[in-house]
Parts: structure tokens; sequence; C-alpha cells
């Protein structure tokens, strides 16, 4: 028995069911799905820093697991039902270089490495919260449409666990070979669906909603519920502080929106006195939030929000036969799923949208790397955003700003070699069509002859200098 149930976001519908059912969507009115509690039925620690300590109990899994630590907070499972694989144990890292180069004071820039996850994700956040609910239900098949990520964290859950198939949609020719590894590794079934991101999350939806088929996109709201922890782990780096700033990558939109629920509900708990702001950065390339927020002017508006507005840009991207387009191929989503959701987090934290260019994103990614922290080219966007940010006076030089970096660099190291190579014909491949002409941090590699002399030339050493 938990103190927890599903609700409909729209609140003319208001509808709520069993947290034992399998939806995808509100059966009323078709909305998106919230999963809500009954705090006052639940006992949530009185501090924070009850949870830190459970890192001495390493040894329970419930304990170890960056995500279920924080149980409490999303407590919509019985204990012995969860499905956790030591997902979350990610840090927060303090970059000063970074941070300098932005003209910030010392100790305020931050990133959040999710790349450390199990699947070198974020999506393992979510994917244990949805996989717990999938075999609280009994579910024998799961499925996802992906860009890569969310199919390689779904097929490590159902590889690890031997408790469900499944199987992943993704595009064709649109998804990074690290990501697809993994997913064939881990043992998915595999379909690559001829055409787009987009394309695969609609087919999918049907799929499942056809058939005894339970679907692990963000859709889902349990996996919205696993990723409120990445804010709880940022909230601990920071002794409990909350920072001024949040900024994340937006693709469909779970992240920004399960940060939004996580800090309505920590403060409404009493557990944080303040919300920080959340910049939520588009590529521009597949910038539908961005649009819609700043040109539309699309707000929440306390859940009645102008759907026409929607419908329009929709159609108006079908008329020009729009689709997204960018080299940070985790975010290329012309039709976030959680649009909605993203409005409300935006509400909550005062937040903005922004969009940046792929040579932003490719050079704001090697800029973080030579910093220390390889990512790819999705989370490459917060610190380019970051920077758009600074140069409007909206992030000040005192402000405390934290990145998520969502995904690991090897996800994608075609693009990144190609920033660094100087071999024409593959940048003309990768980078050109895209708008990346420039390379300003690439760090080529220096072709020698297999001889000591000519290694000692091309690290310009006199012959006399090796040490006897
Ligand atoms: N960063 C990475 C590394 C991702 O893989 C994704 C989403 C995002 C950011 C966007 O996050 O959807 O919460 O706004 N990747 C999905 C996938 C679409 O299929 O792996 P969001």
């Amino acid at each position: 028995m938990t103190h927890a149930h599903q609700a409909c976001l729209n609140p003319r519908c208001g509808a709520t069911y069993d947290v034992a059912e399998i939806l995808t969507g509100c059966p009323a009115c078709r909305s998106l799905l919230d999963i809500r509690y009954d705090w006052d039925k639940i006992a949530v620690p009185k501090s924070l820093s009850v949870f830190e300590k459970r890192w001495s109990n390493r040894l329970q899994p419930l304990d170890f697991s960056g995500v279920w630590r924080f149980r409490e907070l999303l407590p919509f499972a019985p204990p012995d039902q969860i499905v956790t694989i030591g997902e979350g144990q990610t840090i927060l890292q303090r970059n000063d270089r970074l941070g300098n180069q932005l003209g910030m004071k010392a100790n305020r820039l931050f990133l959040q490495y999710e790349g450390l996850n199990p699947s070198g994700s974020f999506k393992d956040n979510g994917m244990t919260a949805a996989s717990t609910h999938a075999h609280m239900v009994g579910a024998k098949m799961t499925a996802c449409a992906s860009t890569g990520n969310t199919s390689a964290s779904l097929a490590i859950y159902a590889g690890v666990s031997g408790l469900f198939q499944c199987v992943v949609f993704v595009g064709s020719g649109k998804i990074a070979y690290g990501k697809l590894s993994q997913a064939l590794d881990y043992g998915a079934r595999t379909l690559q669906i001829r055409g787009d991101f987009d394309d695969a999350l609609a087919r999918v939806r049907e799929i499942c909603e056809q058939h005894p088929i339970y679907l692990c996109n963000s859709v889902n709201p349990f996996r919205l519920e696993g990723q409120k922890t990445i804010m709880l782990r940022v909230l601990e780096g920071l002794n409990w502080e909350v920072p001024d700033w949040i900024v994340v990558p937006g693709g469909n939109l779970g992240n920004c929106s399960a940060f939004g629920k996580a800090f309505e509900e920590l403060r409404m708990l009493g557990l944080i006195d303040r919300i920080p702001r959340l910049a939520i950065i588009n590529a521009s390339g597949a910038h539908t939030l961005e649009q819609l927020v700043n040109q539309h002017d699309l707000t929440w508006n306390d859940g009645e929000l102008d759907q026409t507005k929607i419908a329009a840009y929709f159609q108006s991207m079908d008329d020009h036969k729009e689709r997204a387009n960018t080299l940070a191929s985790a975010i290329e989503i012309n039709r976030p799923v959680n649009l909605e959701k993203a409005l409300r987090a935006i509400s909550i934290c005062d937040g903005v949208v922004r969009s940046v260019s792929d040579q932003e994103i490719v050079d704001a990614r090697a800029t973080i790397a030579a910093s220390g922290f390889g990512c790819e080219p999705a989370s490459g966007a917060t610190f380019a955003g970051v920077r758009q940010l600074r140069a409007e006076g909206l992030i000040g030089a005192d402000d405390r700003v934290a990145c998520v970096l969502t995904g690991h660099q090897l996800k994608d190291p075609d693009l990144t070699v190609a920033y660094h190579t100087t071999d024409e014909a593959l940048r003309a491949k990768k980078l050109t069509p895209n708008g990346v002409t420039e390379t300003p941090h690439a760090n080529s590699p220096v072709v020698v002859d297999n001889s000591i002399s000519a290694i000692m030339e091309a690290l310009n050493l006199p012959a006399a200098s090796v040490p006897k």
C-alpha cells in the first residue's frame, strides 16, 4: 500500500488513477499524468541531511542507489519491488576554470556529471523508477523510442534485472554508434524505424496503447519521479544550499519538468526555503520550446494553456516540412512530449529558455571536455547557454550555477573526433552541413614517421635534452 496516485495534469479534467494502472496519458482527456502523493501520510525526514547519512549504509542496495536513497520523496513503490542497479552515483563538480572563462567568481560554476551512471547518461535515474513500476504491475515487455540514451538505459535495466524483455525503436541513421552499441550489447530487440525520433515515439506510443507493452519514455510519469533526484544530489553537493540557477539541455523536456516538480515539492514540504531559477537550453535546430515561449508567449497559465498556439506551431512545422536537425542528436526533437510540464516548471522556477547553434554547442562541449569533463554534445548546450545568459546579464558573476551534463563523452565519439581532426573530408561530412565551420578548440592529432628523430622534432625536443 503506497500513498501515491496518478493525476491528470489538466486542471479542467483533474481525473485520478490508481498507481497500479498502466497508462501513457489520461484516458479521459489525453493530457499528461503526474504522480502525486498524500504527503501527510508519509514519514518524510524533517531535514535533507538525513538522506546523506545513508551513504554509510551502502551495502544496502536502496541506500547505495543515488535515486532510492531519497525514497521518501518518490514513495510510489513498496521497497521490496524496487529495481535498482546502483544508479545515481553522480557528483557535483566545482569548475572554476570554466567559470573564469565567463567572468564568474570562484566557487560559482558547478557541473552535475550524470555521465557517470551505469549506462552513461542521466536516463538511469528515470529508468530505475519506470522499471520499478513495470515490475510492480507485472509487465513482461517494455519499450521505448530513443535517440540512443533511453534505449541504452532501458536495455541495461531489462538485461540486468531479467524481469522483462525490451524492444527499442530508434530513428534510422540518427543514432550515434556509442549508444546503439549499448542497446545491441545488452540484448534489446532493436527496430530502426525509417524516420526520426518524433516518428519513432509516435509509433511506439501507438503500439503500447494497443498491446500489453510497457512504455518507458519520459511520457511515463514514474520516470520523472526518478529524475527528480538529480536535483537532490545537486543540493547535497552544495551542502543543501539552493543554487541560483539550474541549467539543463531541453529535448523531450522530461528533465526540466522533473526538476520543477522536485523543487515545488521540496518547498511545499519545508525542506528548502527558495527555488532556483531554471534555464532550459534548446539546440537552435530543435527549438520548439524556445520559440513557443519567447516568440509566441506561451505560458503555463495555471494549466489553462493556450493549446491553439501549440497546434498552430506544429501545423506550421508540418506545412514547411520542418524536421529537427542538430548535431546534438540527443535533443534532436521537434515535438517534445513534456511540453506542458516544462511550461509548469518554468512557472515554478521563474525559468527562461534559450537556443544555441550547433557551432556554439560543439565549441562549448570541447571547452567543457578540456576542463576535464567529457560529455556529449547535448550537455555542451548548457555551457553555451550560460555564456549567452551571462552576456545578457541575467546570470551574474556571483550567481551559483549548476549545469547538468546529461551524458558521457564516449556516447558520441565520432563527433568529437570530427571536431579535432584535420581530415577535411570527415569535417565536411560531419560538421559543415550543420554550419560548424570553425573548430577553435581543436586538439588535432599529429601524424609522425615511425622514428625517434621525427618524434623529437614533433615534440620540439633538442637532441641533447634526453636524460641519460
Ligand atoms: N541529454 C541527453 C544526453 C539525452 O539523451 C537526452 C534525451 C536529453 C539530454 C534531453 O533530455 O528529454 O529530458 O529534455 N534523450 C532521449 C533519448 C530523447 O532517447 O535518449 P529531456
